[in-house]
């Protein structure tokens, strides 16, 4: 890996733009913090911690991005709705690491295309509310924040933002990307273990019969490859693997904290991650999150929801990327099942008329939430995956890349969302639902889908 120091001195891309100038927008879904002086305490000591990551690497994952724009690869973005400080360990971010890989070897091989792995992980710790308030039993306190803001619990002490949270959220965040990167390099992402994995998935799984050709044909692959002399000993590509990591840059404070220019280019680069999006809530042009991010260089990703217009979205692009280039601008639709057929057509047919570089990537789990009769939030795994089909099928039609899916998903075996081969009911959700926020994918749902993805990306390519 290139490596290269960055400093925080100043060299603004644009006239106008600087780290600070979100400061003069409308900042949507920021805390009313109590105290100014400690937050600016708080994020002056931030802007002397070292970045937690370099701008080449956010450069290389820029790279990679332009050739899922240009049809040659394939985006796999996902992981917790929100992390948690409390539910902070090893074997949780061992877990999700390794079924990221095990969908990614699926789709490269059934896809036949190489897959980007980003992760939702070592910083996804701000979570952006439909309401300010939350009552229960009669009782209103201020919403949940992520917890780089407020804690969960429903009190009112835990609900006030704190931002001394914001210096437990870098530490866990680099704690996090200091074990994602030892299991990248260190021998866990072995293509022959990922396999193996993926192998014991389908041992279990009631439907194995539809998902065992594909496994077969990937199993003969490699033992061709074996027999070639191709192997983990000779070959790093099947030893190790590469995993950047993204979250919502919610939090302007802290983005801004974490923002420096890169000694190379004299770029500025938000080194909180490799890559940072907007969410559906904040995306307005006028407003701070995006005026923050359209002053990085890192690969920046916006939510696209139902009601965006073709317009909208036009000039959303040009203020994100007005040198149209590939791999700068993700975008990810998160429409719904019921919705994605009649809005998304319009939308890819004007950013294809005026030739505007993306990664269309699809979000199927927000535009699918519901409320289940006990009171749980969750999601229908079969509407998840029509979504994702419907989206591949939009694009073929559109002649457009289907470059993309992200995903909130864990490694654990919760029950979160309903359905998958193991049918898991309204009535199951309770026995173990753990998501701080919004329900995610469990392991052997994201592999399931993985698996029928895979057939939809080759499908198309064929
Ligand atoms: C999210 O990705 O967790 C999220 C809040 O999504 P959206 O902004 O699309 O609602
Ligand atoms: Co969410």
């Amino acid at each position: 890996m290139e490596v290269e120091v960055t400093t925080p001195v100043s060299e603004s891309p644009s006239q106008t733009w600087t780290p600070q100038s979100w400061h003069s927008f409308e900042a949507k879904q920021q805390p009313s913090y109590r105290s100014p002086e400690q937050v600016e305490s708080v994020t002056g000591e931030l802007s002397g911690y070292p970045p937690l990551v370099f701008a080449a690497e956010a450069r290389e994952l820029r790279r990679h991005l332009a050739q899922v724009a240009e049809g040659r690869a394939f985006l796999l973005q996902g992981g917790d709705c929100a992390e948690s400080f409390a539910d902070f360990n090893a074997n949780k971010i061992r877990d999700t690491f390794k079924v990221l890989l095990q969908m990614a070897v699926v789709l490269t091989f059934a896809g036949n295309l190489p897959v980007v792995k980003v992760a939702r992980m070592a910083g996804q710790y701000a979570k952006p509310r439909s309401s300010d308030t939350e009552i229960i039993d009669g009782v209103e306190l201020p919403s949940y924040r992520g917890d780089i803001i407020n804690g969960i619990d429903f009190t009112s002490a835990a609900r006030v933002p704190d931002p001394q949270r914001m210096l437990t959220a870098y530490n866990q965040s680099a704690a996090t990307l200091n074990l994602l990167r030892a299991f990248a390099q260190g021998g866990l992402a072995d293509l022959h273990e990922v396999h193996r994995w993926n192998l014991s998935f389908l041992e279990n799984n009631p439907q194995r019969e539809k998902y065992a050709q594909l496994a077969e044909r990937l199993q003969d692959a490699l033992e061709f490859m074996a027999v070639c002399g191709v192997n983990s000993d000779n070959t790093p590509a099947i030893r190790e693997t590469e995993l950047y990591t993204s979250h919502e840059a919610l939090l302007l404070d802290y983005e801004q904290a974490l923002t420096r220019t890169d000694s190379l280019t004299g770029k500025w680069y938000d080194c909180s991650a490799h890559m940072l999006w907007i969410g559906e809530r904040t995306r307005q042009l006028d407003g701070a999150h995006v005026e923050f991010l359209s002053g990085v260089w890192n690969p920046i990703g916006v939510k696209v929801g139902p009601n965006m217009q073709p317009d909208e979205l036009l000039r959303l692009t040009d203020k994100l990327n007005p040198n149209n280039e590939a791999g700068r601008l993700t975008l990810i639709t998160r429409m719904g099942a019921d919705t994605l057929g009649e809005k998304l057509p319009a939308l890819v047919q004007a950013v294809q008329r005026e030739g505007r570089s993306v990664v269309w990537s699809t979000d199927p789990m927000h535009g699918n939430t519901v409320k289940a009769s006990s009171g749980y939030k969750t999601r229908n795994f079969d509407k998840i995956l029509r979504e994702i089909r419907d989206f591949f099928a939009v694009h073929r039609a559109e002649g457009s890349h289907p470059g993309g899916i992200h995903l909130e998903m864990t490694g654990q075996h919760v029950t979160e969302c309903t359905g998958g081969a193991w049918d898991i009911s309204e009535a199951d959700l309770a026995s173990c639902y753990r998501t701080q926020c919004d329900p995610r994918l469990n392991a052997d749902q994201v592999l399931e889908l993985a698996f029928n993805a895979a057939e939809w990306l080759r499908a198309g390519r064929s």
